[in-house]
């Protein structure tokens, strides 16, 4: 099973910073991140990750996307830890490629072989605000995606294994004939190469994915090595890992070369009634109106006004917004018939992501049952509370999965890419 800790200011929840478990006064202080990285570690957890999005989102507030920048901080991270991946999001849509796949190369060199990157297309319209553009149509963000990833690979593919001979007495520095131009002439790039750092250790970061959209699928089908998702039921989560699953061979690859790591936000407890005393108390510190705007902004579609004790109103259509998500929304509120309330409590937690109040034990059966059930080839933790949640998990869950024989005792290998059970063979 691998386990990628998904790291979000004071935690998940959208109430966590006014709860008294955490300290909000730290969101922007490296050693609150330093500290998550070494819980984190402690659990031999496989990898850290750090979501990003380009604009201030929704309301001022713990969880606004990006408080520091995932780059920058991880460089930093990479430094006081050993052995856990470092998974930063760059967007495809308001960069370049030599920038990103220098940028990755620097990480990949400072963290001897830990960095991964979370590929996004940037679904928000604020975002494109930020760089006076228009948000491109969802296929186009897409279109562009794979032409920058196509790239990139031949950015990185642009020194040779062997490419620094470092011959200090005769002189010679690089071996020529191993670094060599790309000369991409695309639609959306044109670039010579090579690029200007040498191959690092992994030789590209471990690509990860996680848009769930037919063109997302299809873009993590060919690029991703890991895929991040949202699935609320088994039976959904088993559908989209058998989906997926299915599109590689078209690409040359196998099915053991992409990992499917569905999110989970875990309320620990050391009994079960503690465990929904916590959720109770994270709930009650939720302000409705604020859970309405960030409902608004993961629909698409202005809520404000609409009765919070009514149903989610039919909403107008949004084919350039994040498809995944907002069916996922949809289908939650009708399954469980719930109000614009209801809605914004169960979306509190996770954002759409399940959220699990229990027992080590009973967490750890569930995370089996996905796990055996050709659901889950691991798991996106995102604790509910920071550092606090993941301590819990890292101290009292991951003891219950290693003794279950289900997760790893000791690290093993070196890169992030062989921690994943990957090899760099497979990806066009
Ligand atoms: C666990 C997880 C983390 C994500 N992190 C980010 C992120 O940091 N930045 C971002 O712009 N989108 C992020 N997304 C959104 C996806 O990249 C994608 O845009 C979204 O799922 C919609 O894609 P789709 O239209 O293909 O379904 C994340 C999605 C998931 C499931």
């Amino acid at each position: 099973m691998h386990l990628n800790a998904f790291l979000m200011g004071v935690g998940h929840h959208e109430a966590a910073w006014r709860h008294p478990l955490t300290d909000s006064g730290r969101i922007t202080d490296i050693r609150h991140y330093e500290e998550l990285a070494r819980i984190a570690e402690r659990g031999k957890l496989d990898s850290l990750f750090l979501a990003d999005g380009l604009a201030l989102r929704g309301e001022v507030t713990h969880n606004a996307l990006g408080a520091l920048e995932p780059l920058t901080l991880l460089s930093a991270l990479a430094t006081v830890t050993e052995h856990i991946g470092l998974i930063a999001t760059v967007s495809t849509t308001y960069n370049e490629p030599f920038h990103v796949a220098r940028k990755f190369a620097s990480l990949d060199h400072i963290s001897g072989g830990r960095a991964g990157w979370n590929i996004v297309t940037s679904a928000g319209e604020s975002e494109a605000r930020n760089f006076g553009l228009e948000r491109p149509a969802h296929s186009v963000r897409y279109h562009r995606a794979e032409e920058f990833l196509e790239v990139a690979n031949a950015l990185w593919e642009s020194w040779g294994d062997g490419a620094v001979v470092n011959d200090r007495v005769n002189g010679i520095y690089a071996d020529k004939s191993s670094i060599g131009p790309i000369n991409h002439d695309g639609q959306h790039f044109k670039v010579e190469g090579p690029l200007n750092i040498q191959r690092s250790p992994q030789g590209r970061p471990l690509l990860v994915q996680a848009g769930s959209s037919e063109d997302g699928k299809e873009f993590a089908a060919r690029f991703a090595e890991a895929v991040f998702t949202a699935q609320q039921t088994l039976e959904d989560a088993q559908e989209f890992y058998a989906d997926l699953k299915r599109r590689l061979p078209a690409y040359g690859r196998s099915p053991y070369d992409l990992k499917i790591l569905p999110g989970v936000s875990p309320i620990i407890g050391s009994t079960e009634r503690e465990a929904l005393q916590l959720e109770k108390e994270l709930e009650d510190l939720i302000i409705p109106a604020y859970g309405l705007r960030q409902l608004s902004h993961i629909l698409g579609a202005d809520l404000t006004g609409y009765p919070l004790d009514g149903p989610l109103p039919p909403l107008p259509p949004n084919p350039d917004g994040q498809q995944s998500r907002i069916k996922l929304v949809r289908d939650l509120a009708e399954r469980e018939g719930l109000t614009l309330r209801g809605l914004i409590a169960r979306l509190a937690g996770g954002r759409g992501h399940r959220v699990l109040a229990g027992t080590p034990e009973q967490i750890a059966d569930e995370l089996q049952e996905w796990y055996q059930n050709g659901a889950a080839d691991g798991f996106n933790i995102m604790p509910p509370h920071l550092p606090g949640g993941l301590a819990d998990f890292v101290d009292l869950v991951v003891p219950e999965l290693q003794v279950r024989g289900l997760f790893r005792t000791e690290y093993d290998g070196r890169t992030l890419r062989e921690r994943y059970g990957l090899s760099l063979a497979g990806v066009s």
